[in-house]
């Protein structure tokens, strides 16, 4: 891939066909097993997030080839979203959603789903956004670990309720001030073994996390070297608020140092 010709543009209705073309790609290229990875989108669906205030499509180009695509919500309050079943208990108005993101085959493994969530953020943030979510196969790892890359942790393990695909839910609160993460205790770490085949394990583990979850856990990283996925069990509201009041009081007195 030569990447000095990679462009990154807000798509709208003139890239239809593009984008149905990278679908299909994308489409072709999975297993049968992968095929509820993503939702297979009409035109028309495309059309919503193409020509929209509160749906966009951000794609990556080669050139003149579309070789990289997401859908992003920023929905309004009041209105219905994707996704209703996660943080229910967040504004609309603080949600960036992402949704269908797409890379083609030929251009894998240089992080471009990651750098399309680094830029939607960023977009996301000067729309006023505060939350970032996402919902992902829980036997699609090659995006979960992006999604962590991306500084997301998961913390929801559950079927999706239109069609019982077992799937994780990871969020992220986003800012341009520093990040002030949220407080996890040292001690409460736990490794989760996954393996060389990620893809075997997976499945079978879904018990195991929803266990992490209802125990306080966030999935927050990958550890190459164990090959594991680290959970954190996260600190009392107590305690958080506490290191959250330190970390304010830090940035006023000008020692404030991420
Ligand atoms: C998910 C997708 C967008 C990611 O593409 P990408 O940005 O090129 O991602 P990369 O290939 O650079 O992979 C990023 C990380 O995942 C890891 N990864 C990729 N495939 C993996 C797999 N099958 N198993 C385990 N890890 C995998 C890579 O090692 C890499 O980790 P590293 O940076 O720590 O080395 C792309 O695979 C895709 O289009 N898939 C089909 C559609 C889909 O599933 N979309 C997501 C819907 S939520």
């Amino acid at each position: 891939m030569n990447k000095k010709h990679l462009t990154v543009k807000k798509l709208g209705i003139n890239n239809l066909q593009n984008v149905m073309q990278l679908q299909q790609k994308i489409i072709e290229n999975l297993h049968p097993d992968e095929q509820h990875f993503i939702l297979h989108r009409t035109e028309e669906d495309y059309m919503k997030s193409l020509n929209s205030s509160n749906s966009n499509m951000l794609g990556v180009f080669d050139g003149d080839e579309l070789i990289a695509q997401t859908v992003f919500a920023m929905p309004k309050n009041g209105e219905k979203r994707d996704m209703p079943e996660f943080k229910s208990d967040v504004p609309n108005e603080d949600l960036v959603l992402y949704e269908a993101i797409l890379v083609n085959p030929q251009y894998r493994g240089s992080g471009l789903m990651k750098k399309m969530l680094d830029f939607i953020e960023a977009h996301a943030i000067d729309n006023g956004r505060k939350h970032a979510i996402i919902q992902i196969a829980i036997d699609n790892p090659a995006s979960w670990i992006n999604a962590l890359h991306h500084g997301m942790s998961i913390t929801k393990v559950d079927r999706d309720p239109t069609d019982g695909v077992k799937v994780v839910y990871l969020e992220k609160k986003i800012t341009h001030q520093p990040i002030i993460q949220p407080a996890y205790s040292n001690q409460n770490s736990y490794s989760l073994f996954l393996g060389e085949n990620i893809h075997k394990k997976i499945p079978a583990l879904f018990s195991k996390m929803q266990y992490l979850i209802e125990s306080g856990y966030h999935g927050v990283e990958l550890n190459k070297e164990t090959q594991s996925l680290i959970w954190k069990k996260q600190s009392s509201g107590r305690a958080q608020d506490k290191i959250f009041d330190w970390a304010i009081k830090q940035k006023k007195d000008g020692k404030y140092t991420y």
